[in-house]
């Protein structure tokens, strides 16, 4: 890819780093947990050595992105806040989606969108990893009754996080020009103006 010295810097690699160790073990943690859920997933048990090996791996790798997770929310969560320009952004998604964008709300580093799914990503993480633990019984030897509550609270949740994960993606690509700024690091001006232009006129000091 031919990158312009005029790109604007969106991620740091720290940043990406971050990022992608959060989303590689969101994919080992979907593909092995469906593994479990339904016997026709089961054959994805073999991706991690079977049956055993993935049930063995599977909350080691959730330790991982928990963790992972709990750095980039103290990252990202300043910038995540809603304002009443975000709250108007999202009453008006709709006339985006149809094709006209004309009549949205200037967007700072992030829109009303990215930050009801960032706060949606919030809540399903700590319920993951809050009936994860319970129901981690290689640690813990909880009553039955509260893990098999665990282990319906954990299942559900997973569900809810793999549609909003494809939302995430569906978007990424959806808008041209963002998934090189979680890869390289930086977006063109043009991608900046038209989609964050508030977040453009902080980063280039124009008006
Ligand atoms: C695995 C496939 C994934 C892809 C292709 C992907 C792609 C991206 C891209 C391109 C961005 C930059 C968006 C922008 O700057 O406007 C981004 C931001 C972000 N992603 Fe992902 N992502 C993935 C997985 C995940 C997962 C699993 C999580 C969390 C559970 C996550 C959480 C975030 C967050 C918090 C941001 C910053 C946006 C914000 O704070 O609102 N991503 N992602």
């Amino acid at each position: 890819m031919i990158r312009n010295p005029k790109d604007l810097q969106r991620y740091t690699a720290p940043e990406r780093a971050n990022h992608w160790v959060v989303g590689i073990c969101f994919i080992l943690l979907a593909l092995s947990g469906l593994a479990f859920f339904h016997p026709a997933f089961f054959p994805l048990a073999q991706l991690f050595g079977g049956g055993t090996w993935a049930r063995i791996l599977h909350p080691y790798v959730g330790v991982i992105m928990a963790l992972s997770f709990v750095r980039m929310f103290f990252r990202f969560r300043e910038l995540n806040r809603m304002t009443p320009a975000d709250r108007e952004w999202l009453s008006r998604v709709g006339e985006m989606v149809d094709g006209n964008d004309h009549n949205m709300p200037v967007q700072g580093k992030y829109n009303g969108g990215q930050k009801l799914l960032f706060w949606a990503l919030v809540v399903c993480m700590a319920l993951l990893v809050i009936s994860g633990i319970v129901t981690w019984r290689a640690w813990l030897n909880l009553p039955v009754v509260v893990v098999r509550f665990g282990a319906v609270i954990h299942a559900a949740t997973a569900a809810v996080m793999i549609g909003l994960i494809m939302v995430h993606i569906y978007a990424a690509i959806w808008v041209k020009g963002t998934i090189r700024a979680m890869w390289y690091g930086t977006v063109t001006r043009g991608w900046a103006k038209q989609h964050h232009r508030a977040w453009y006129r902080q980063m280039t000091g124009k008006s």
